[in-house]
């Protein structure tokens, strides 16, 4: 396996700071309709590169992006998305997949370079396989790729919007046409489409969020989150 990255660029493409992740979380909008400004490789390349940062259970990786920047591929895409113009505008859409059966053959070298980086003992590694092939093979495959696989789709989001890009998140496609037009095996799980690029228009609107109370709970659910402001 790779070391962190190191190299990757430290601002945004027109020289400005990287957006802080509050103001990304803050400002950043679905975008439903891009310009066809590219995005160039070496951003693309580092959102990819920080998307493959993001946590995974055992560390097991199970992520696999496809990234379509044809014309002719985009609008192929488009038509597994219910039509969804973005996805034929956008310079860039990745494909992100979760694959079923790669977390059996890779969870030894995976759980040996964690020892032999420090972060185990390497006498442990059969035991902590065995458990996790265990662990493993109570959950659905289906749950635990989506879970997964949409941290790294998540990284991915806020890292281009840090790097001053827009993006959008989609759900509405039918996985087993992408999987068809795009070749990809049976067994794996689309999980969602990632646009990236430039808003053609300014962002629409902010469209409101549960207030804390009604979402966070302390101690038990139900027991609503007790700001700290309130009087
Ligand atoms: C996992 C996920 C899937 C989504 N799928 C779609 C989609 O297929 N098409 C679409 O127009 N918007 C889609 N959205 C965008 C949501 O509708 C949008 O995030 C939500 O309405 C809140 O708006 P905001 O992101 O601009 O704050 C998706 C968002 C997420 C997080």
């Amino acid at each position: 396996m790779q070391d962190r990255p190191t190299h990757y660029p430290k601002t945004q493409q027109n020289g400005q700071p990287l957006k802080p992740i509050t103001q990304v979380l803050l400002d950043r909008r679905a975008t439903p309709h891009f310009t066809a400004d590219p995005v160039p490789d070496d951003f693309l390349e580092a959102i990819l590169t920080f998307g493959g940062q993001a946590p995974t259970g055992y560390n097991l990786q199970p992520w696999r992006f496809i990234v379509v920047r044809d014309a002719q591929n985009r609008k192929r895409l488009q038509s597994t998305a219910l039509g969804q113009s973005k996805v034929a505008e956008a310079p860039v859409v990745i494909i992100a997949v979760g694959v079923r059966e790669d977390w059996s053959r890779k969870a030894e070298e995976v759980l040996r370079e964690g020892a032999a980086r420090g972060a185990g003992k390497i006498d442990e590694v059969e035991s902590q396989k065995q458990e996790a092939v265990e662990f493993l093979s109570h959950i659905r495959k289906d749950v635990w790729l989506n879970r997964h696989v949409m941290i790294a789709v998540t990284a991915m989001m806020l890292v281009a919007e840090a790097y001053g890009f827009d993006t959008a998140q989609m759900e509405g496609f039918y996985p087993s046409k992408v999987k068809e037009a795009f070749e990809i095996p049976n067994e794996a799980e689309v999980v969602a489409l990632l646009a990236i690029g430039r808003a053609k228009a300014p962002d629409k609107p902010y469209t409101g969020r549960f207030p804390l109370k009604d979402v966070a709970f302390q101690e038990k659910f139900g027991n609503p989150w007790k700001s700290a402001n309130a009087a």
